[in-house]
């Protein structure tokens, strides 16, 4: 398969570039310096030009408390660059895998958050990502797949657990919230699910997200007894740090699509393929 993927330098994309070659497909990864989502004639251009077969748009604005302060700037790279790629893949006779968020739900359920979940952000990133499905469904309709996924980490940008790995190494002692519940997933895990996703062409949205769940606060005692870290985690409430955005106190993300949606793996063992690359990651 011809696979074109944008945003191929963010912390996913590279993995996903990884997975996509590792699989034997062709590759044309284009990170935002060479390709910027927002100019729609550039996408155009770019893409009548490269031919894919699949389109992965790995390409977002993610500062999740940033989006509050600029939901505009927000808004024209996640939800009008999200058209601008589908609209063009749709042109050129490819099919669109977009990438979208756990923040499209308020987190007001109590039992995992399905495909046809009523959705209802409650950030600025969240009802811009909305606004990125939407588009994506008006401008390639029946060619696209929308990949719901939570809580990403990986080794190619900055993420919790080395946030976490971090601060342990150099406190005593850290609060971590353990009031918002979700499914931490390994961009290595979601990279090939994408692969295999975009191999498939299925029509429609996708939940695929970590297996098991946690709170943040257990995320962060998992990573900071396996690095042997002498730091206490402590459990506090979202109360206790507030943040700009709010986010959701539940997220857990599972699929009623069956085997339409690829499983992966539980997130302590993406925790583990994570843990085994860090001294790589600390080393850049
Ligand atoms: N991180 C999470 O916890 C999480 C959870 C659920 C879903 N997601 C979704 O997963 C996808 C990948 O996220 P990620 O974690 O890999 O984030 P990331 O590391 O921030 O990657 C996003 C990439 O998009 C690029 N980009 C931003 N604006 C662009 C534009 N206008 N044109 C082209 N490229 C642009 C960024 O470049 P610069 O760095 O140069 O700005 C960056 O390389 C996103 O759709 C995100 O919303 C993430």
């Amino acid at each position: 398969m011809r696979l074109l993927i944008t945003g191929s330098a963010g912390m996913l994309g590279q993995d996903l570039v990884a997975a996509a070659r590792a699989a034997g497909h062709e590759v044309l990864a284009f990170p935002r310096a060479e390709l910027d989502i927002v100019d729609a004639s550039a996408v155009a251009q770019a893409l009548s030009a490269a031919h894919p077969e699949v389109v992965v748009n790995c390409a977002a604005w993610t500062n999740v408390d940033g989006a509050e302060s600029d939901e505009a700037g927000a808004l024209v790279a996640n939800g009008a660059g999200a058209g601008n790629v589908a609209r063009a893949a749709a042109a050129t006779g490819a099919w669109t895998v977009h990438v979208s968020s756990d923040y499209v739900f308020d987190g007001s359920k109590r039992d995992p958050y399905v495909e046809s979940d009523p959705v209802n952000p409650l950030s600025a990133y969240g009802r811009t990502k909305l606004a990125g499905e939407r588009a994506v469904a008006e401008a390639a309709p029946g060619r696209h797949t929308i990949v719901r996924s939570s809580w990403l980490f990986g080794t190619g940008g900055p993420c919790f657990p080395a946030t976490i790995l971090r601060l342990a190494g150099e406190r005593d002692e850290l609060n971590v919230v353990n009031d918002q519940v979700g499914c931490p997933t390994f961009t290595g895990h979601l990279a090939s699910a994408l692969v295999e996703i975009g191999a498939r062409r299925t029509s429609g949205i996708l939940h695929v997200a970590g297996g098991g769940t946690c709170s943040w606060f257990e995320f962060a005692r998992e990573i900071v007894s396996r690095a042997g870290l002498a730091c206490e985690v402590k459990p506090c409430t979202t109360a206790e740090m507030p943040r700009p955005a709010t986010r959701p106190a539940y997220s857990v993300l599972r699929s009623e699509r069956g085997d339409e949606a690829p499983r992966l793996s539980e997130w302590t063992q993406g925790l583990s393929a994570f843990m085994a690359a860090v001294p790589a990651v600390s080393a850049r």
